[in-house]
């Protein structure tokens, strides 16, 4: 009862139905002069400043002036222990693994490495203005800790598991079916539901997993329904091949993780764009998520997905960086890439949908939905503040902006961790992490 009482006040854009099933204009409302109330770490309401000042007139005040406040980016898709090899040149996504990614992950049997790149990954998600992520760890369960402490010193709620390698990857990330299995349910049962905590049940992939491995994943996915599961599917050509040569038994590179006991709700597939159509109505009917990675799909060359074609056919979409395949930690860079994707696949995005998509799709997609990802009374009051004109070429463009889709889409384009002013997680102001306080302008 004596929690205290903040508002915000700023420009509030709320976006309160899923703005691929309603007109997009319709599913938002913009306050010009809003305000959010938070009452310890929860959003209570979210109206008029006027309206909600005269109401509440006890509570502390934030004005964020011109800024606009939304809830938090979500990343759905992301290896935080890439972070130190994020645009590394000229390669496809098998040579890629195995020239940048996978030495750089047999770093993490050091804790004390670990948990250098965790405060550094989670650091620059703040400054970007992500306040959750679903991330791969390694296959050291001392990554899997070192993630999990960094985001409780931070209370930032994140999903993150183990990853699972028991093939086709070099000697020290290797475990095997059972080894993966023990050590991912020793890390679930600490971390799930610990704080904010989210254990995701993380084979990286097929082609680096035997059926015995999926088959154990599955198992313990079944014991513990309420975890997301998180992998890859389909995202190069190459790949689909490989998983064909190496499962000649199965009908399609779905059917590996079907057969297995890995498709269902909760299940979140990274990338997902070479699928057949059945495949599609497969993911569809099971409630599982598919994740675009824009960057990554252009940065590694993939392909594109057609995000409107797979949210018109009523399938859970998350949207999400892919960190260090993809090629920037921003979810604003990640919209506009979306965006630019969704131009080639022949469908405009509306900024409420690149903003849905950023924060309650990818919520829905790991199943925090309700929690985190939207304005909602009730939920995590996890928060980003938007400067408009955060650089003199957005600025300018703002200047003629006569509606706030206008207002906004320049930084969604243009913006990068300057247009972020300010960051809450659970109702806490965490400023002291974005750059700035060393002369960045804010
Ligand atoms: N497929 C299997 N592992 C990975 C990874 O680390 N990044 C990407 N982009 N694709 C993968
Ligand atoms: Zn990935």
């Amino acid at each position: 009862m004596s929690e205290t009482e903040t508002l915000l006040l700023g420009q509030v854009l709320d976006i309160h139905a899923n703005p691929f099933e309603a007109p997009p204009e319709e599913a938002a409302r913009h306050e010009r002069r809003g305000a959010v109330l938070l009452r310890g770490s929860a959003i209570v309401e979210t109206g008029p400043a006027e309206k909600l000042q005269k109401a509440h007139p006890r509570a502390q005040v934030i004005d964020h002036g011109d800024a606009l406040i939304l809830p938090g980016f979500v990343d759905s898709h992301a290896h935080y222990p890439q972070t130190a090899i994020i645009a590394s040149w000229g390669k496809r996504l098998i040579d890629w693994l195995n020239s940048y990614t996978f030495p750089e992950e047999m770093r993490f049997g050091d804790p004390e490495y670990a948990a250098e790149i965790a405060n550094r990954y989670l650091d620059l998600l703040l400054a970007h203005g992500t306040t959750s992520v679903a991330s791969f760890c390694t296959i050291h369960p001392a990554s899997v800790n070192a993630f999990f402490e960094a985001a409780a010193a931070r209370n930032m709620a994140v999903a993150a598991g183990r990853t699972c390698m028991d093939r086709n990857a070099p000697d020290g990330l290797r475990d095997d079916a059972q080894s993966a299995y023990d050590e991912s349910k020793a890390l679930l049962e600490r971390w799930h539901g610990r704080g904010r905590g989210i254990y995701a049940i993380t084979p990286r992939f097929s082609p680096t997993s035997t059926p015995e491995q999926l088959e154990a994943l599955g198992s313990l996915w079944s014991e513990h329904p309420d975890c997301p599961m998180q992998t890859h599917l389909s995202e190069q050509t190459d790949e689909v091949e490989w998983v064909r040569e190496l499962y000649p038994c199965k009908r399609d590179y779905l059917d590996t993780y079907e057969a297995h006991g890995l498709l269902g709700p909760g299940a979140m597939f990274g990338h997902a764009i070479w699928l057949t159509d059945n495949e599609r109505a497969r993911l569809r009917a099971s409630g599982a998520a598919l994740i675009h990675c824009p960057t990554s799909n252009t940065f590694i060359g993939s392909g594109i997905f057609d995000t409107a074609r797979a949210m018109g056919e009523g399938q859970i979409v998350g949207l999400a960086t892919d960190t260090g395949g993809g090629s920037n930690f921003s979810m604003l860079h990640t919209m506009a890439a979306a965006y630019e994707i969704g131009q080639l696949a022949g469908a405009a995005l509306h900024p409420a949908q690149l903003l849905w998509l950023a924060t309650e799709g990818s919520a829905r997609a790991m199943r925090a939905e309700g929690r985190i990802g939207t304005l909602r009374p009730g939920t995590d009051a996890d928060l980003v503040v938007l400067d408009l004109a955060s650089t003199p070429a957005i600025a300018q463009r703002v200047a003629r902006a006569e509606t706030i889709w206008e207002a906004v889409f320049p930084t969604i384009m243009m913006g990068d961790d300057r247009a972020i002013a300010s960051v809450y997680i659970a109702g806490e102001r965490y400023d002291a992490l974005v750059p700035g306080g060393d002369g960045g302008g804010h």
